[in-house]
Parts: structure tokens; sequence; C-alpha cells
């Protein structure tokens, strides 16, 4: 069965392996990384019968009354690539966080992510969900610039 849904603290384990196989065999940062997704940001998680296979994290940005929601980061792991995943994810993202401003009397207005420039996948793969090239910022990465990219809802 797949589900999208938020995480809980009960994910923390599965967030951590996560990290392990995919990133990087380093048990602190993984802690940190599953900490964060958990406790610092907001972050929804798609599950293929019980296995963590791709992850979205986000947060407001500025005062509800903006409307704009960053997706701080989104990736899917490996085998579960190109079966439609990270789009699902983003779909149900942008339909539950605008159920987020709405019950607070707001309007999710404009969702913002950064990006590194050379990043021919993810420029591919927002620019299909509709997102576009705002901005670029010189060098915002230790290899790379930064570019900023936006949908309004
Ligand atoms: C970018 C990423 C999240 C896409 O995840 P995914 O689940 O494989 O993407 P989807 O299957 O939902 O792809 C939807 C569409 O995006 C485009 N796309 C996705 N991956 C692509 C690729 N490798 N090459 C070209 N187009 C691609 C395609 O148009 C695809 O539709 P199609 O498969 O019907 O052709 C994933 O490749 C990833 O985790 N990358 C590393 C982390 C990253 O770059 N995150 C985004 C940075 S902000």
């Amino acid at each position: 069965m797949f589900e999208i849904r938020q995480t809980t603290s009960a994910d923390k384990a599965l967030l951590e392996d996560m990290y392990l196989e995919e990133v990087e065999d380093h048990a602190e940062r993984a802690r940190k990384f599953a900490e964060d997704l958990i406790n610092r940001f907001k972050t929804m998680i798609a599950l293929q019968d019980d296995l963590l296979c791709g992850t979205l994290t986000w947060d407001t940005r500025g005062g509800y009354d903006d409307g704009v929601a960053e997706i701080i980061g989104l990736g899917v792991n490996e085998k579960f690539k190109r079966q439609g995943i990270a789009k699902k994810l983003v779909n149900y993202f942008i339909q539950e966080t605008s159920k987020f401003y709405s019950e607070k009397g707001y309007s999710l207005r404009v969702v913002l992510l950064f990006m590194e420039g050379t990043n021919e996948v993810a420029r591919k793969f927002y620019s299909n969900l509709g997102f576009n090239e705002a901005a670029r910022l010189p060098k915002l990465y230790p290899q790379d610039d930064g570019v900023i990219w936006t949908k309004h809802i």
C-alpha cells in the first residue's frame, strides 16, 4: 500500500536508516538529519508497504499573512525514482499546506524553493509541475550558484 503522511517522532529510526543508506554512513549526522526533519521543520514522508521511499521537508516563510511556504528538501530513494513519488509528494504538500493556511484564515499564495543551478533533474522536475525560475544567486553554494524557483498557487 502506498501512503503519504506527516512524519512523527515514531519515524526517527526510519529516517536515520534512510540517511545511512542513501546519503552516507555517518551515525551522528543521520541522527541530526532525523531530528531536524521531525522537530525543526515540517516533513511529509512517502511509504510503499511501510518502506520509506521519499521525504518532503517544508516550512512557512515570513508571517502567515504572506502566504509563502518553502520546500526545504525533497528526495526520493534511488530505487523508487521515476515512479511519480516526488510528484505525488509535491501535490500532497500543496493540498495540505493550502489547508494549513486556510485553517488560520489565510491563503497559500506562493511556494518557493532553492536549488543548485546545475541540478538539471530538479529543473526538469519542477518545471513540469509549473514552477518557474525566479532568481539566481551567484555562488550561493560552495560549488554552484543557487536558483530560486517559485510557483504561484
Ligand atoms: C528530483 C527528484 C526528487 C525527483 O523524484 P522522482 O520521484 O524520481 O520524480 P517523479 O517520478 O515524480 O518525476 C516526475 C517528472 O519529473 C521529471 N523527471 C524526474 N526525474 C527525472 C530525470 N532523472 N530526468 C529527467 N526528468 C526527470 C519527469 O518529467 C518525470 O515524469 P516522467 O517520469 O513521467 O517522465 C529525485 O530525482 C531526487 O531525489 N533527486 C535528488 C535530490 C534533489 O535533487 N532534490 C530536489 C532539489 S530541490
